[in-house]
């Protein structure tokens, strides 16, 4: 089995949504969490979890939406906290690669994020882009040690990943593994595997060899035989320990 701890399943993205859903439920894939990043996709992550027993949705805004976002806004997530099937809060950090002329706005955003997950006892899953450095000291200065959650397509150095253990935090592993010349594999390699979890980031960042189409939850299959690889390990292992990894760091009902 398989958990995909971090997809955009919304019609805005695919016309055959339920179909990518039975395709990943076919293959292998027995979890899916929709992460949502607007108020748009997090109202159809929340009605897509409750539609099917073994979706789920995290919430949050992200930092692309950081000069968009007001109070009531803010209030809205906190609602939606409450609701069944809404494991967490996220996708939610620091993008400063598209830009970096409100990184105040950006950390100000995360920081209440942050907070709410800390109110509520939620996990949280962290997007960071060219801001690896801020995102730490954020998570390090405001993030209660119960809190815990998962660095979402990690891509940084060993001694970082080295820190974020330290504060609870695992790693996303997605697509670009199977990319060539990716400079990631390395950093892999040396991280424990009750680290790391899954993710296929879909519809973006789809696996060697369909790299260019539109990527699905099924394809996750890919990133385990690219990680069994990496590791030398056997890919059942692999799955089951993800796994494991996804459903114990988020408290999911499900026998493994
Ligand atoms: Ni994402």
């Amino acid at each position: 089995m398989l958990v995909d701890t971090h997809c955009h399943i919304e019609s805005d993205n695919y016309n055959d949504k339920d179909d990518v859903i039975k395709r990943a439920f076919n293959n292998n894939v027995k979890i899916l969490i929709i992460n949502g990043y607007d108020k748009k996709s997090n109202k159809e992550a929340i009605e897509t979890a409750n539609k099917y027993e073994n979706i789920y949705a995290t919430i949050g805004y992200h930092p692309s939406e950081a000069d968009k976002i007001a109070i009531d806004d803010l209030k809205l997530l906190e609602e939606q906290l409450m609701m069944n099937k809404v494991i967490g809060i996220g996708e939610i950090g620091l993008d400063y690669y598209w830009t970096n002329e409100n990184k105040d706005i950006q950390k100000e955003l995360f920081i209440k994020q942050i907070l709410l997950a800390n109110k509520y006892n939620k996990n949280i899953i962290v997007h960071s882009r060219d801001a690896i450095e801020d995102t730490y000291e954020i998570l390090k200065k405001y993030k209660k040690e119960s809190v815990k959650g998962i660095l979402h397509n990690y891509s940084s150095s060993l001694e970082m990943a080295e820190k974020f253990i330290k504060l609870g935090m695992l790693f996303g592993i997605g697509g670009v593994v199977t990319f060539k010349n990716n400079k990631i594999i390395e950093v892999i390699k040396k991280i424990s595997m009750e680290y790391i979890v899954l993710e296929t980031d879909s519809p973006y960042l789809t696996p060697d060899p369909y790299r260019g189409k539109k990527n699905e939850p099924f394809y996750l299959n890919l990133i385990a035989n690219k990680l069994a690889e990496t590791k030398a390990k056997d890919v059942n292992e692999v799955c089951e320990i993800t796994s494991r990894n996804a459903v114990t760091l988020f408290d999911l009902n499900y026998k493994i």
